[in-house]
């Protein structure tokens, strides 16, 4: 929503898409589409930069996806979308840009160029100091951070993994729960272990916490030249400074905490893949960058991603969507998206504060295939909620088992075509099925063997999961996040729900010392007298 767009609900778009629901949306049925239209898969599968995506497995065709792009420009998210990357201060309630884009932009390309290109270029060799581990003696790394500073950079190094040193292990402590940080410290030696402390503020209680911890046990255990076991990565230089430590990476308030990988937060990510692959993941995402800059709207990924998302939030009343990835190497993905996009548009007041008609961010979640297949998965083909399935299938394995390989590409084709094609219960009656119990009744039997179908997903494909690839998803993602959130007029780029909670914890805290419950709700007193 542009200053002088309109708002979704009150567009005439979104009443079209109202009408166009009662009409062809409700009862859309995959199976009917696919056989009335034999250019379907064509007509709705795209190529963006490193990441192609097989869309016709949804309940929409190209009417619905016109008059979605209609709304797309009723509500002015091509021109929010510009005023992003210009670097206007669109994240309104904390008069901030959000240019995680110009992080991955070449030198003299975006605003800001050469704060981002010296900080990177430091960062990026002292890595490389930190890789020579001859000369610097760290076996382990130790990232302390938490939400935006740690999830990306997990989940990158996980992904990553075929491209990491052997040399250094990696670990990312984020929980207060001492559960985390506990054993890993029982492995490390201090001199030979380096601990990054990441947070875009450097008040984050949990990193605080854990830094103090992890503080603490390099002296106790005998540790010396602190200064060459600590780094920290903030916007918050002076605290980080006060707080002891020398060298440090700095970012910039107008990088969001969730879009900050990008930043000198993805050091664990350059000490493990090293300047070159961390040069690629940026070149990844930068490509998806241009992509969304500049494709027309009809064949814009994240664009229509985003707008697919409204579809079904806003019309089809779908609230969740199930990330499965195909690929181990993705296990943390699921995760990080959960943030990216609940905490960037999980919100219920447009950017003028007034409350919404509407719904905004869907529940994401997800496990990696084959996992999630014998877990919930029965939910998702026979429950009584449809959930839309985001499959992520990676053509090429950097393991040595293709047969392995074949077998998780086949199980990622199989799951999409089971929720979209179903089974009659005449089909399952005509089966025989030796598992069943002797006595069952033929008819009930094959009601519960009944498949609904046409359950919708999406098969995002990657040639191979390797830094350019992975950038460029997360880059989609992120835009594609925008995109809805542009849609339904609100700030993607604050985060004030997670305030009170924080507020809240101070005061509970030092009521563990002294038991009070004064003025606390029984509930709450009841719990606090049973676990201090
Ligand atoms: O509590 C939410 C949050 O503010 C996230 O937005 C952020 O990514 C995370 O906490 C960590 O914050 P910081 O990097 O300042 O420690």
């Amino acid at each position: 929503m542009s200053a002088a767009a309109p708002r979704c609900d009150r567009t005439a778009a979104w009443r079209a898409l109202h009408d166009h629901y009662r009409q062809h949306g409700r009862a859309f049925d995959l199976r009917e589409a696919f056989a009335r239209d034999t250019g379907r898969f064509a007509a709705l599968s795209l190529q963006a930069p490193e990441v192609f995506a097989d869309l016709s497995k949804n309940r929409w065709d190209l009417s619905t996806r016109n008059l979605l792009i209609d709304l797309a420009r009723e509500c002015g998210v091509p021109a929010r979308r510009d005023a992003m990357l210009r670097g206007e201060p669109i994240n309104t309630t904390e008069g901030r840009a959000a240019l995680h884009t110009a992080l991955r932009a070449p030198r003299g390309t975006a605003p800001h160029g050469d704060e981002v290109h010296a900080v990177l270029d430091a960062m990026l060799a002292f890595a490389e100091r930190v890789r020579d581990v001859r000369a610097s003696g760290i076996r382990d790394v130790v990232h302390i951070g938490i939400g935006g500073s740690d999830l990306g950079p997990q989940m990158a190094v996980r992904s990553l993994d075929a491209f990491a040193t052997r040399e250094i292990d990696l670990h990312f402590v984020s929980n207060v729960d001492g559960h985390d940080i506990a054993p890993v410290l029982r492995r490390l030696r201090p001199e030979s272990t380096l601990f990054i402390v990441a947070s875009k503020t450097f008040t984050t209680q949990e990193t605080m916490a854990n830094a103090g911890v992890a503080r603490a046990w390099f002296t106790q255990q005998g540790g010396r030249d602190a200064a060459r076991h600590f780094v920290a990565v903030t916007t918050n230089l002076a605290a980080a400074a006060q707080f002891g430590i020398d060298t440090t990476f700095g970012f910039w308030d107008w990088v969001g905490g969730r879009y900050s990988m990008w930043s000198a937060i993805g050091l664990p990510i350059a000490i493990a893949i090293g300047e070159t692959n961390f040069r690629a993941l940026l070149a990844g995402a930068h490509a998806m960058d241009r992509h969304f800059a500049d494709a027309p709207l009809q064949a814009n990924l994240p664009l229509q991603l985003g707008l697919l998302d409204v579809w079904y939030r806003n019309f089809h009343g779908f609230a969740s969507r199930s990330i499965a990835p195909y690929h181990q190497g993705l296990e943390r993905l699921p995760a990080y998206l959960q943030q990216l996009e609940m905490e960037s548009n999980g919100k219920s007041v447009d950017l003028d504060g007034e409350p919404l008609s509407y719904g905004t961010s869907p529940v994401v979640w997800g496990e990696p295939g084959t996992n999630g297949q014998h877990a919930y998965f029965q939910m998702l083909h026979q429950g009584t909620d449809v959930i839309p399935v985001e499959f992520i299938a990676v053509r090429e394995a950097s393991h040595p088992y293709p047969a392995l390989q074949r077998k998780a590409l086949a199980n990622c084709l199989a799951q999409g075509q089971a929720l979209m094609l179903g089974k009659t219960t005449a089909q399952a009656r005509a089966e025989s099925v030796p598992t069943a119990a002797p006595g069952v009744d033929a008819g009930v039997l094959a009601r519960h063997r009944t498949f609904p179908g046409n359950r919708p997903s999406t098969t995002l494909v990657l040639e191979a999961l390797t830094p350019r690839s992975l950038g460029a998803l997360i880059a989609l993602y992120e835009h594609r996040v925008f995109t809805s959130g542009a849609v339904w007029g609100i700030d993607s780029f604050d985060q004030w729900g997670v305030e009170l909670g924080k507020t809240l914890c101070n005061q509970l805290l030092p009521r563990f010392d002294t038991g009070d419950t004064t003025g606390l709700d029984a509930s709450t007193a009841a719990l606090l007298s049973r676990l201090r």
